[in-house]
């Protein structure tokens, strides 16, 4: 009998995620890059996160991609960058991962939370239009999932009032809306390459895509300490640069997105047949077809189901909860809301299903079951069939 790969199964469990599967299949290619870069000796920028950079720039459809330490560096030096800071508000999604807000924070602006579309969960344009005011510099275009937003609802939202439109593409690499790729939607796009994202480092980084050469230059600057030129500081910078060794690794893995992304998009649409209409799953527009960074399905109790399907070996995760304006960091006026009742629902029935590439078409088969048979237990039914 043929041994299953190794890593498939932990102990016979889905696996939420299995990083481990995804770079058996290319360990010699990783080790090649790694072996390049000992040999370069360019650790710290340098020729490897220059040539990621044009690679990532050319498949995002940008002219320049800058890259940093994280995504969370990506997000507050692409407002730096923009002058944006003490006094501006920034129109942002309340249900995120904690970072979108949290990098207005840090540049001494705040964050405005908007609520977001029971469909899709992603940024409502006409929530987004009724926080627009005298302070609004920008708004944070979530593409939560793996599916952009309503980009040109929130490009006519933004241009009567001169708003700059910033993408946070951290769970996008490579997702389309009308055909053209996350990073050339808006003025600017901040990606992550945490580890388990689409395009993910063996360790944090991060980018910021833009076709605007002055914003390019300026956060080439922010990143190094504000260095023009080798030991001329011109402002107060940060070390923010993304290390030599995660450009190397993740120029191998960029040639792999593809074709990643095309196997969770299998995954989803097994899941779909299987799960559909009895479970409430993530609307997909047909202009913005998602890459499936992760599953999300939602249940009127989750933890109930979370816990039925950890009882059967099956790994799942909650992205997010608390919503972000529920979380204790913030003090007082550090953040602007008001009511955001579909972040709140996100918040409190959001499931994600196991999803990535590696992940069998027998396990979603096992895993679809498994929820069918959460959902008939009276307490864990689908938020769907709520009356
Ligand atoms: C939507 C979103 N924004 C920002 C970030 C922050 O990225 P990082 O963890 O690389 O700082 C993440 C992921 O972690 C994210 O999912």
């Amino acid at each position: 009998m043929e041994a299953p790969p190794v890593g498939a199964r932990r102990g016979g469990n889905v696996r939420f995620v299995a990083l481990d599967l995804q770079h058996a299949h290319i360990e010699r290619e990783l080790t090649e890059a790694f072996s390049r870069l000992l040999g370069s000796s360019a650790f710290t920028l340098g020729v490897e996160v220059e040539q990621f950079e044009a690679e990532f720039a050319a498949y995002s459809q940008a002219r320049h991609c800058v890259g940093v330490a994280s995504g969370t560096a990506a997000l507050s030096l692409m407002l730096e960058a923009y002058g944006i800071g003490p006094g501006d508000e920034v129109i942002v999604p309340a249900h995120t991962f904690i970072a979108s807000a949290l990098a207005v924070n840090h540049v001494g602006a705040t964050p405005v939370l908007c609520d977001v579309l029971d469909a899709t969960g992603l940024v409502d344009p006409d929530a987004a239009r009724a926080l627009v005011g005298p302070r609004t510099a920008a708004i944070l275009a979530v593409h939560l999932y793996g599916q952009a937003c309503d980009m040109d609802a929130i490009q006519a939202l933004a241009g009567p009032h001169n708003l700059l439109v910033l993408e946070d593409a951290a769970q996008a690499h490579g997702a389309t809306y009308h055909g053209r790729r996350t990073g050339s939607l808006g003025d600017a796009a901040a990606f992550s390459f945490y580890p388990s994202k689409n395009l993910g480092a063996l360790g944090d980084g991060g980018a910021i895509c833009t076709d605007d050469d002055v914003l390019a230059s300026r956060i080439r600057r922010l990143r190094n300490l504000g260095q023009r030129t080798k030991g001329e500081h011109v402002e107060l910078g940060y070390n923010e640069r993304l290390d030599g060794l995660q450009a190397a690794l993740l120029r191998v893995k960029l040639g792999h997105l593809d074709e990643w992304n095309s196997a969770r998009q299998s995954r989803a649409a097994l899941y779909r047949k299987l799960l559909e209409p009895g479970v409430r799953l993530v609307e997909e527009r047909p202009e913005s077809p998602s890459v499936h960074h992760l599953f999300p399905a939602r249940f009127e109790d989750r933890d109930a189901v979370a816990r039925m399907l950890a009882a059967l070996g099956i790994e799942t995760g909650v992205h997010y909860s608390p919503a972000v304006q529920a979380h204790p960091a913030w003090k007082n006026g550090q953040l602007r809301h008001g009511e955001v009742p579909h972040a709140d629902a996100w918040a409190a029935e959001e499931l994600s299903l196991p999803m990535h590439p590696d992940l069998r078409p027998h396990d979603v088969e096992r895993v679809a079951q498994a929820v069918h048979a959460a959902v008939s237990v009276p307490t864990a039914r689908s938020g769907v069939n709520r009356c």
